[in-house]
């Protein structure tokens, strides 16, 4: 908790009308050192009080004066608009260190507690090759997981498998005709995309053939024994192929429940869409039109040929999932592409008879593609990288710049892993998540740019002092007058910001912000390390910055761990 915005928010409160709260959500921290540590705009009271805002700012000044300063504050000045408050930096050093050495766990919190979060992310889609664009929804939607939970909500990752629809018949009659020709068990994915498209041609030149397929669908949806054991197949080797990425990213899941199951349940939404008169036929299918509501493409519910759609299982899915988990926020973790899907989705929702609340927690997190620097890496066609090649790649390519930077290093390849996975998955989170990311190996495992490598490389600096000084001091060993300097400010400002920053990502679902933080704070501690002598000044002050030098490494080692990279002691 920020102490200081806490204690200015106090005094605010006390001189006008305002709420803490609102005072708080006001309160800025300027750029640079000129304009103090906190600053307070008044440009928003302008209106309500009828006055301009340097004259707000000049009688709010002169208001908390009056109120008595405690040493916490040095000085307060109006430049415009503003209040400009001005921290004692000794106490700063001393507010923000013993907030630091209470706590276990630096930054988690309690204010999700009794909340539930469900995320929907990651969800590949069965006998499909895993994409680079489930990459970035599995490494985002797990990033929202960790921040959720830390910050004391009860989180649920959901794996909604795309393990449903009509294609399932065409891959069961592709598999009946050709599947001994086929090396399923050795490379899974391939072999049926393979059988996929080619069962595809051939209902293109047979309508027979096609109608086999539909008939094995009806089949596998009725529960014939022979198709469901088929599906059940495509399904476990397609799922152990996405577990090996799963395992090299560190992801987790609470359900792995897919369309599957969720399919039987939109007879249920199409009852209740059919009973309160939202259902309209469409040349033998089943739609709701959202033009009154600013959506000009109707919403297909129902196909002609009866079947569900990718939107009438998403819409059953809110109903199972708002019955289950009792959501406050549903988000759901996947591209751009999907906007249109979700905003009609969202619309259809309201027309369920579901409580209001549910509604409006639905969240479309969405993000944009990932690009080679030659184009598109996936589309639905071809040109697809293998994600477990690309990991292997970058962890291939982190060990030969670390044997090259440290011959010397021990257990170089479980390090490597480290670095390499970590760099892909903060070259996915860095950039805000609604940009398109344009892939460069060189820039992603370089160790000195805004990179996984160069966090990880900044804690292990960390480490590497807390070594040689061979002696972890207490905080009460800590001389704050040692921490005054612009450097080591600069670093006890940023550590102070850690949980508003969690909070930060959870209120705009953009892991990028926590991100960015990590790579200030790495920056931060850098300089201060490069301008202080840290070990061999006299214990006082070796002691002092040796506490400073573990408060960092732990608040860059716990961030990163909620992006989902680990971090190496060594590389
Ligand atoms: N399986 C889908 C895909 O790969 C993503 C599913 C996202 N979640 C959802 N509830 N629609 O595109």
């Amino acid at each position: 908790m920020d102490v200081f915005k806490n204690i200015i928010a106090t005094k605010i409160a006390q001189a006008t009308d305002l709420k803490i709260e609102q005072i708080k959500s006001y309160i800025e921290i300027p750029k640079g050192n000129e304009n103090g540590d906190y600053a307070f705009p008044c440009f928003r009271l302008a209106k309500e009080l009828r006055k301009a805002p340097p004259v707000i700012a000049q009688e709010i000044a002169e208001k908390v004066l009056v109120n008595n300063i405690n040493n916490a504050i040095d000085k307060i000045e109006v430049t415009g608009g503003y209040v400009n408050f001005f921290i004692n930096k000794e106490e700063m050093a001393k507010q923000i260190l013993a907030n630091f050495s209470n706590q276990g766990q630096y930054g988690s919190s309690k204010i999700g507690q009794g909340k539930n979060v469900v995320i929907d992310y990651s969800a590949p889609n069965i006998a499909k090759p895993f994409h680079i664009g489930h990459l970035r929804t599995t490494v985002l939607g797990g990033a929202l997981y960790n921040i959720y939970k830390y910050l004391g909500y009860n989180a649920i990752g959901l794996n909604y498998l795309g393990d449903y629809g009509t294609q399932f018949g065409k891959l069961i009659e592709g598999y009946k005709r050709w599947g001994n020709e086929y090396k399923i068990d050795e490379d899974p994915i391939n072999e049926l995309m393979k059988i996929y498209i080619r069962i595809n041609a051939l209902c293109k030149e047979d309508e027979k053939v096609l109608e086999a397929c539909r008939g094995n669908f009806k089949k596998l949806e009725d529960g014939d024994p022979y198709c469901v054991e088929l599906w059940e197949k495509f399904k476990k080797v397609s799922i152990k192929e996405f577990q090996k990425i799963y395992d090299l990213l560190g992801s987790k899941f609470d359900s792995w429940d897919g369309e599957a199951k969720i399919a039987p349940k939109a007879k249920e939404v199409i009852k209740i869409l059919e009973e309160n008169g939202t259902l309209i036929q469409s040349q033998g299918a089943k739609i709701v039109d959202l033009e009154n509501e600013g959506i000009s493409t109707p919403c297909m519910i129902q196909k002609s040929d009866g079947s569900t759609t990718y939107a009438s299982r998403d819409l059953a899915a809110i109903m199972y999932r708002a019955k289950t988990y009792d959501f406050d926020k549903a988000l759901y973790v996947t591209s751009y592409e999907q906007i249109l899907h979700f905003k009609q989705v969202f619309s259809v929702a309201k027309h369920l008879g579901i409580d209001d609340k549910y509604v409006k927690g639905l969240e479309h997190v969405s993000y944009g593609m990932v690009m080679l620097p030659t184009g598109k890496m996936s589309t639905r066609e071809g040109n697809i990288v293998k994600i477990e090649d690309l990991l292997n790649e970058s962890i291939k390519r982190a060990e030969e710049i670390i044997a090259h930077k440290n011959p010397e290093l021990e257990n170089k390849e479980e390090i490597a892993k480290k670095v390499g996975v970590g760099a892909i998955i903060f070259s996915n989170l860095s950039t805000s998540r609604v940009k398109d990311i344009t892939f460069d190996w060189n820039a992603i495992l370089n160790f000195q740019g805004e990179t996984g490598p160069y966090i990880q490389y900044t804690y292990v600096r960390t480490q590497s002092v807390l070594k040689k000084s061979g002696y972890i001091p207490e905080i009460a060993e800590v001389s704050f007058e040692w921490l005054t300097d612009n450097y080591s400010q600069e670093v006890l400002k940023l550590i102070c910001k850690f949980e508003e920053i969690l909070e930060q990502v959870t209120q705009k679902e953009e892991p990028a912000i926590l991100a960015h933080y990590l790579i200030d704070l790495a920056k931060a501690y850098s300089s201060f390390y490069n301008e202080n002598k840290i070990i061999g000044e006299n214990e006082e002050i070796q002691n002092t910055r040796v506490y400073l030098t573990r408060a960092t490494g732990e608040v860059l080692k716990i961030g990163a761990k909620l992006l989902g990279m680990e971090m190496p002691e060594k590389m």
